[in-house]
């Protein structure tokens, strides 16, 4: 470990911003709503709050504190701390692959919210009916190569960004963007809420059927809980690698699950209500936000401002998110291969956009990019959320709570009990429960 030239985030607020900017993303804006509307809305919510804040937040100060003690990148994380010939460093392994593996599909929405930042500058939803706007994004998906070319831009500026170095090219990024998007998303919420026929969204949202949770809801509210907060791949190690002091992380860990639960209820508030208004289905799946929040715009005062805004803010906070995941394939690249931090970020970048290309081409009509019914994009999104993080966030919070000391008292026992627990007996459940 070259420990005198590692990079330090420069304070307190340093750690918080640039986890709360991995964490707040699509997964929150894009992914959450889509998951909520397939799995039952109310009911998924009370899951994923109980999830993100009983075991996300222990899980997200275990990884900070596995990376602070190793000050390493995953896979050095674990050979550092764990005995010398143990297998945990496959751990660090498992983790980076599936940096890789979300980088890939993520970048394909990342492309599209690129996309939509084009369209929303050249005033394409304006005056637009329903069908209209459900035809845009249906032909921007399907367009041959333009989807491509938005996601291989955004991988390009996630490299030239991470190229920069921790310090000035990810705390910087995230510290005034995040409250500014915040502060759309609540003008956002006002407008949704008085829509006509608002109601009946916010009841799908808020009013919990609890005969409707099953196995897969658990499982998909655990998988989105660890999605969102970057949590269980070692996005966290790497972060928590860059802390300097004796900070309290604790508290660092409950501000950003508080504030990137915000975000997911507010798009929750934002989408149901306007899409029962417009007569969306809550299943309509990767089509939910593209379609509802245009409308919204659409129907807004002012809506061609706030729409650029949107989307541009939407675009920066993906990109910190993009830039987290490039990280952990960057860290683990230059400590273990000792390639420069320039050539990492290529390899890892090109590495992406091989798998990522397959992922968004599947979504053409009728492409041959599929497993049985999904796509690949599809299968990534599984594979990751619904396996690779459980299991990884499990074996993590086992590798702590069983082989590490020192930790505060109630929250070691969750790490130690509770959060072991309660992630097998989901993981087992929905494997059980088909
Ligand atoms: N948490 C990010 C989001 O919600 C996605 C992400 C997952 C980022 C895992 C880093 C690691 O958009």
């Amino acid at each position: 470990m070259s420990d005198k030239k590692r990079e330090t985030f420069g304070s307190k607020l340093g750690l918080i911003m640039a986890t709360a900017g991995s964490a707040l993303g699509l997964g929150n804006i894009y992914r959450f709503p889509c998951e909520a509307g397939a799995n039952g809305g109310a009911a998924f919510l009370i899951v994923y709050l109980v999830i993100a804040l009983l075991i996300g937040t222990p899980l997200m100060v275990a990884e900070f504190v596995i990376g602070r003690r190793s000050k390493s990148n995953p896979v050095g994380a674990f050979r550092c701390l764990a005995s010398a010939k143990s297998a945990w460093p496959l751990l660090g392994y498992l983790g980076v692959l599936c940096a890789f593996l979300i980088l890939a599909f993520y970048t394909t929405v990342a492309g599209w919210t690129l996309g939509y930042l084009g369209k929303a500058a050249a005033g394409h939803f304006s005056g637009q009916d329903l069908p209209a706007i459900q035809r845009q994004f249906a032909d921007f998906t399907n367009h041959p190569w333009l989807p491509v070319v938005c996601q291989l831009a955004f991988l390009a500026l996630t490299a030239v960004v991470v190229m920069r170095g921790v310090k000035d090219g990810i705390e910087r990024w995230s510290k005034i963007l995040m409250p500014l998007l915040l502060v759309i998303m609540v003008v956002l919420c006002v407008k949704s809420l008085t829509l006509s026929g608002a109601g009946e969204g916010l009841a799908f949202f808020f009013k919990p059927d609890f005969s409707k949770i099953t196995g897969r809801v658990l499982i998909s509210a655990l998988g989105q809980s660890f999605f969102s907060l970057s949590i269980g791949m070692g996005a966290l190690i790497t972060y928590g690698s860059y802390i300097s002091r004796k900070d309290n992380m604790v508290s660092s860990a409950v501000g950003v699950t508080l504030a990137d639960t915000l975000v997911a209820v507010l798009a929750g508030v934002i989408i149901f209500p306007a899409a029962f208004s417009f007569g969306i289905q809550p299943e309509a799946g990767a089509s939910l936000a593209f379609t509802t929040l245009p409308m919204v715009f659409q129907q807004m005062t002012g809506g061609y401002f706030f729409c650029l805004m949107f989307f541009l803010l939407l675009v920066i906070a993906t990109l910190t998110s993009t830039i987290s995941l490039l990280e952990v394939i960057v860290a683990t690249l230059t400590e273990e291969l000792h390639l420069s931090r320039a050539k990492s970020a290529l390899v890892g970048a090109a590495g992406t956009a091989v798998i990522g290309v397959l992922a968004t081409l599947s979504f053409r009509t009728g492409s041959p990019l599929h497993l049985g019914s999904s796509t690949v994009f599809d299968l990534l999104d599984h594979a990751t959320a619904l396996y690779m993080m459980p299991i990884g966030g499990l074996l993590i919070v086992l590798f702590l709570g069983w082989k590490m000391n020192g930790l505060r008292k109630a929250i070691y026992l969750i790490i130690r009990y509770l959060a072991p627990v309660a992630i097998a007996v989901i993981f087992v459940s929905q494997l059980l429960m088909r």
